[in-house]
């Protein structure tokens, strides 16, 4: 039954529990806050949170250096206060996924120490060593202009190491069988503590064999379809979504044949052409994107998003698209990051209430599943001051009190956004909570529409002719019910006129506001759309009495 996949109609919420919400008063976000706030996100109607690594770390890449797989780093809570969290969230109907990060370790790692100190232990070829500096000691770096290498010499192993990520991160090698049988352990212990899947770190690069002077190294997808099965075989509706930027003929290598490899990617392509569309209201890239990542099995899906923890990564555009969203998004040095990609959260990038509405109901509405981040909803700002991708990851803004009511601390892991029109005491949950028109309001109002709108996950899509090169129309059916969803990405207003041949009663019925568009007998309809404007209508009477909930 295709309705079993939950993960094709869930709404994700991504956070990071240093901060979400901070209650035993040391600055950093701990379960125990999290937990008071498992309310705040049933309200808001997610009913997936994808928790960013809370294991125990040295935390030099925001928890991506994991040093105790099977732990909760002692700033978070305990394993006591993570399964009361997980009890709790399960009680609000809330599922939880986690980071899987097994590319690499943190160098603090006991396997990685062992490693390093005694080359006959077991766990030096857990890593992957050259004894020589490889020719390409400083190729294929992540985090350009930042990291210097990806070979880096080890005194105490008299080796270079490879790392893929920041020298502190060094690979694992995923060719030898003990590492993936350790990973399918990993993998048990948090499914056995309730979680339901992974989000998993840096897929490309787990799959590769890397060695010394090996530029491409090629990629093993049966590690894929292999931790697949393992995690299948104990526990039949988990899910794997994957953190992969790649192009979209490759993507069809992660899914697996018939869908025996990951279930979920981030649609990163289809993610960089909706900012170019939002740049330019140009938007035949993004449906070139559209078109060229349909036709998946279907048990496989895409994961939509607008920003993440990281840059606004815009590698896969053409050197010209780039410069055009550079330009109208992040025209500072200060906001670009590793030559590719812009650190700034979505409010104060797009500048607007209309775009940012329109940003977000097309991200609802792509082939998918949403995922939004914590902050997003209330229109966070971002803090350049800070370095790197910290400046997305300022503490969650919940009230007008000291500290945002985030903590009582009065140092904190990053600070408050305090100054200018994204400060705390203007941009906050308490706040937009009373005002009926916040964004927050207006964010509970589209979880609902998305969730009353199961054509997105489960159904058929195609995209209708408008005649605009700035107006996109997407068709969804599904079952006996059809859904048109029309986005127009220019700051002026047109009249458009799109077919839809299968609405026999010549409504269109608006789902947002109490509208109407009538078709003529061919099904043609003319539709006005708004500077901005976003429309979402059920074309048949089935559909719709499905919505008033009379069936
Ligand atoms: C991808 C994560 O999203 C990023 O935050 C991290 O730095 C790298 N993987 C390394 O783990």
């Amino acid at each position: 039954m295709i309705e079993d996949l939950w993960y094709k109609n869930a709404v994700i919420y991504s956070l990071d529990l240093e901060t979400f919400m901070d209650l035993n008063g040391d600055g950093i976000g701990d379960f125990e806050g999290l937990n008071r706030r498992l309310d705040y996100l049933h309200t808001l109607g997610v009913d997936t949170i994808w928790l960013a690594p809370f294991q125990p770390t040295p935390n030099h890449d925001n928890g991506y250096d994991i040093k105790d797989y099977y732990g909760v780093d002692p700033r978070h809570g305990s394993s006591g206060t993570f399964v009361e969290f997980m009890h709790q969230a399960r009680r609000r109907g809330i599922k939880v996924i986690i980071d899987l990060v097994v590319n690499h370790t943190s160098d603090q790692h006991p396997w990685f120490q062992e490693a390093r100190s005694d080359e006959n232990s077991k766990y030096r070829d857990w890593y992957v060593w050259s004894k020589e500096r490889p020719s390409d000691w400083d190729k294929g770096m992540v985090f350009p202009g930042v990291q210097e290498a990806t070979w880096t010499y080890d005194k105490k192993a008299k080796a270079y190491y490879f790392h893929r990520f920041y020298k502190f991160q060094p690979d694992l090698n995923m060719d030898n069988p003990e590492v993936r049988n350790e990973i399918r352990r990993i993998i048990g212990y948090w499914l056995e503590m309730g979680v339901a899947g992974f989000r998993v770190d840096a897929v490309p690069f787990i799959l590769e064999t890397p060695a010394a002077g090996k530029a491409s190294p090629e990629l093993r997808f049966e590690y894929l379809r292999e931790f697949r099965r393992f995690l299948q075989w104990r526990k039949g509706d988990a899910i794997l979504l994957g953190e992969a930027n790649v192009l979209p003929k490759e993507s069809q290598r992660y899914f697996g044949d018939e869908g025996n490899g990951i279930h979920m990617m981030f649609n990163f392509y289809v993610n960089q052409r909706v900012f170019y569309a939002l740049a330019t209201a140009d938007i035949s890239p993004l449906i070139e994107a559209m078109k060229s990542t349909r036709g998946l099995f279907p048990t496989s899906q895409w994961a939509n998003f607008l920003r993440n923890h990281d840059e606004l990564d815009l590698g896969r555009l053409t050197e010209e698209q780039r410069q055009k969203v550079f330009a109208r998004f992040g025209p500072e040095k200060n906001m670009q990051l590793y030559d590719r990609g812009i650190r700034r959260r979505l409010a104060p990038m797009l500048g607007n209430r209309r775009q940012s509405e329109l940003a977000y109901s097309l991200m609802f509405s792509l082939p998918g599943t949403p995922v939004i981040r914590y902050g997003d909803e209330i229109g966070m700002g971002d803090d350049l001051s800070l370095k790197e991708r910290n400046a997305v990851r300022t503490p969650m803004q919940w009230s007008p009190d000291p500290q945002a009511g985030f903590s009582e601390a009065d140092e904190l892991i990053h600070p408050i956004i305090n100054e200018g029109p994204y400060a705390y005491r203007h941009v906050n949950v308490e706040r937009q909570t009373r005002e009926p028109d916040s964004l927050l309001n207006w964010m509970v109002k589209l979880i609902r529409l998305r969730k009353e709108c199961p054509e997105i996950g489960w159904g058929e899509w195609e995209i209708l002719e408008t005649g605009r090169p700035e107006v996109l129309a997407m068709l969804y059916t599904w079952q006996e019910s059809s859904l048109v969803v029309i986005h127009n990405f220019d700051e002026k207003a047109y009249e458009i006129t799109i077919q839809v041949n299968d609405s026999p009663d010549r409504e269109l019925n608006e789902l947002l506001v109490e509208e109407k568009v009538i078709g003529d007998k061919k099904g043609n309809y003319k539709i006005t759309m708004q500077a901005y404007g976003y429309r979402w209508f059920r074309a048949s009477n089935l559909s719709e009495m499905i919505h008033r909930g009379q069936k």
